[in-house]
């Protein structure tokens, strides 16, 4: 039995393979390469040593994800083919929404058709949008997401409960991500941001790299220790083993729709950021203080607990070990 990974060659997709293959589970990978390339499916099979099969296509073409699941003996879905840009959301919403929603839909209606009902979906912090306390656990309430990005999360996030609600033989489990960063310890794999990077680590690792001129700081009057947004940054592979463990909690218990956090409840201010990533790489990040980019807000942590005690997971890795790959991936590219 298979585990099918829409958008499986992207950032998070591809990392997550990595772990799922070392875990010796089965996976495929659908992808079409719009915001990854073919080259990393070779760099899967290079960490790893194993194979797997490859579908070169969009998740929103029914026929095509039908003979997929014809195919194959799939098991359970992962979905890592939505879209993430917050700041291109905005300019382009309808885009978004049909990526992001109607390709959920899509993926949904396929999987019942073929009697597949396990499916983990790759939510994100920003649907506790002002979050009503710090640090947040998944009882805080949802809602306010300030751009079309967040509010796909949020609509996919109800299409999933209602789903449930309906037909209580489907098992989901919803992932919170906090701030992914860092990159594969080898080096052969990382984030590939399309363009000049609108989050905070790969704008620093091109600043350290001389590729941009200076970080901007957006904000410094908010309040927190240092007046610098505080985040909760977690390495991609603590990220990807987070799957791995969600998936296991599928298979083992009684089917349910579950939710958790993936933080590591850890509150970095962007000048944590900037100074951790000096020390680790003894680069220099130059940066000029700007005003607040419009939708941010002060601070956003996790508060890990349920995902320690019902999924045995917690995230091990440093800041350091993040800066330090993050570091590692751009030099080697
Ligand atoms: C953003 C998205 C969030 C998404 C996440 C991961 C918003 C409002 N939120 O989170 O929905 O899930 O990315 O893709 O966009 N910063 C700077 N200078 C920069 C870039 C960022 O000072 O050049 C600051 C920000 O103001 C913030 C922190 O760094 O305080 C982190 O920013 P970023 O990496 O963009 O992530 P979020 O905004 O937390």
């Amino acid at each position: 039995m298979a585990i099918l990974l829409p958008g499986g060659a992207g950032y998070i997709g591809s990392h997550t393979a990595v772990e799922l293959l070392n875990a010796e589970k089965e996976i495929i990978i659908l992808d079409d390469f719009s915001n990854s390339k073919p080259i990393i499916l070779d760099k899967i099979k290079q960490i790893t040593g194993k194979d797997f099969k490859f579908y070169e296509m969009n998740y929103l073409d029914r026929q095509k994800l039908e003979k997929v699941f014809e195919e194959n003996k799939i098991d359970a879905v992962l979905n890592f083919a939505g879209y993430k840009a917050v700041g291109e959301s905005v300019q382009k919403p309808l885009e978004y929404y049909t990526n992001n929603i109607s390709g959920c839909l899509v993926l949904l209606e396929t999987m019942k058709k073929y009697e597949v009902k396990k499916f983990i979906f790759s939510s994100s912090a920003t649907v506790y949008g002002e979050p009503e306390m710090i640090p947040i656990t998944e009882k805080c309430k949802t809602g306010g997401t300030t751009n079309p990005y967040g509010t796909s999360k949020l609509f996919i996030e109800q299409i999933l409960k209602d789903t449930y609600y309906s037909d209580p033989t489907w098992d989901i489990c919803i992932l919170r991500y906090f701030n992914p960063v860092g990159a594969h310890e080898s080096g052969l794999i990382g984030e590939e941001p399309q363009g000049i990077p609108n989050n905070l680590m790969p704008y620093i690792v091109r600043v350290a790299a001389g590729i941009l001129e200076q970080l901007s700081v957006y904000g410094n009057d908010y309040d927190t220790p240092d007046g610098t947004g505080v985040r909760d940054y977690i390495h991609v592979v603590d990220l990807a083993k987070g799957h791995v463990a969600a998936l296991k909690k599928l298979d083992q218990e009684q089917k349910g729709l579950y939710i958790y956090n993936l933080g590591t409840g850890n509150g970095y201010s962007v000048l944590d950021m900037v100074q951790a990533f000096e020390r680790a790489t003894g680069k220099k990040v130059p940066y000029k203080i700007a005003p607040r980019r419009q939708g941010d807000i002060a601070t956003c942590y996790a508060d890990p607990k349920k995902a320690k005690e019902e999924l045995n997971w917690v995230a091990t890795k440093t800041l350091e070990d993040m800066c330090k790959d993050s570091w590692r991936y751009i030099m080697k590219k």
